[in-house]
């Protein structure tokens, strides 16, 4: 017996696809979803993801052996689409067994969905337009996660809210939409369920978890933070494409400028090609994150946070939250059943 019946039951199919007693999945994010909180967030009944955006193949072997010791509850990996190792990271989840692979950053590659299928596991896919999700869910993706502007990290154009009234209304009865982007409290997950969301996925909320490693000046930082303070990075030159970044502003926000204006003059001087310059922008990415996260530079490295920091205002275990985020869930949707 749950002690969340309204909640669990809109839940359920979400639920039982990731094998977890909520269908509330911590959203990866780079070097703060390791062991750690990837465990604690499946022990409490939620579903961990590991991140792996910055991991090579040993380092992903070595990330989810660690986490298993931690738990004996289902957890998923995270991979990067463009990560120039996707075969071999496939392939480590493979030997391990995972169940749920979630394959970010852009269409999967040629052969990906196949290879993660060949293992038995439930691939997890993004779509920017209902037109791609539908597109993936045919051909392979076993869920769909659909992600608003407000997030933190990597964003695309258009709000959470919208999205769930494009993608839902069409996808809902055939297939598994998880939303994501944004979300704080339960009483917004109570109303995507009820638009028919199957679960939800949230990250900022889980950034500063009492067992998460991030470095505490990274999350004074977050409790510090309003929502108008997560800003969308800028694109400074026409020719360099960059996917916008949701970011707490501080120096690094003027430093991405400048990494824009550098790239962009090498692409200028024909030093680098497209595809090169888009790299070496993930690349800095991936730096000034683990400076901010490991290290704790507020100043320098990127504080990612999606506008939901505004809820983030103490450290507390994962299971807190989880319990929190249930709990405002059943109330908002007992208070409308009357
Ligand atoms: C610090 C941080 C790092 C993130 N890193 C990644 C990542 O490496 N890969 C990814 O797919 N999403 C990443 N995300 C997005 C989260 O997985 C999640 O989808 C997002 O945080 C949900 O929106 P919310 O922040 O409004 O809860 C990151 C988010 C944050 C806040």
């Amino acid at each position: 017996m749950t002690a969340y019946p309204k909640t669990s039951a809109l839940m359920r199919r979400g639920a039982e696809f990731l094998g977890s007693e909520y269908a509330i999945l911590c959203g990866a994010m780079s070097w703060v979803s390791e062991r750690n909180l990837v465990s604690a967030i499946s022990n409490a009944g939620g579903f961990g993801v590991i991140a792996c955006g910055a991991m090579n193949p040993d380092l992903l072997d070595a990330e989810i052996a660690a986490t298993r010791a931690l738990t004996d509850k289902p957890f998923g990996v995270n991979l990067i689409t463009m990560h120039p190792q996707l075969m071999e990271l496939i392939a480590v989840c493979g030997r391990h067994g995972v169940r749920h692979v979630v394959l970010a950053g852009g269409i999967p590659p040629k052969g990906s969905v196949e290879a993660i299928k060949s293992f038995g596991a439930k691939v997890i896919v993004f779509a920017p337009t209902l037109a791609l999700a539908k597109k993936l869910l045919r051909s392979g993706g076993d869920a769909l996660v659909i992600e608003g502007m407000e997030a933190g990290g990597h964003i695309g154009p258009v709000s959470t809210s919208v999205l769930a009234q494009e993608f839902l209304p069409s996808l809902s009865e055939d297939h598994l939409v998880f939303v994501a982007g944004g979300i704080g409290r339960g009483e917004a997950i109570a109303g995507y369920l009820e638009m028919g969301a199957v679960g939800v996925q949230l990250g900022t909320r889980f950034a500063c978890a009492t067992e998460s490693i991030a470095h505490p000046a990274f999350k004074k930082a977050f409790f510090r933070a309003g929502a108008r303070d997560a800003v969308a990075s800028v694109q400074v030159d026409a020719r360099l494409p960059v996917i916008p970044v949701r970011a707490l502003r501080n120096k690094s926000t003027e430093a991405f400028s400048a990494k824009q204006r550098e790239v962009a003059g090498l692409l200028d001087s024909e030093g680098v090609e497209m595809a090169e310059a888009q790299l070496q922008i993930e690349h800095y990415w991936a730096g000034a994150l683990r400076r901010a996260v490991i290290d704790g530079d507020v100043e320098n490295g990127s504080l990612m946070a999606g506008q939901s920091v505004a809820m983030v205002t103490q450290e507390e275990p994962a299971a807190d939250i989880i319990a929190g985020l249930m709990a405002q869930s059943e109330a908002a949707l007992g208070k409308r059943s009357g």
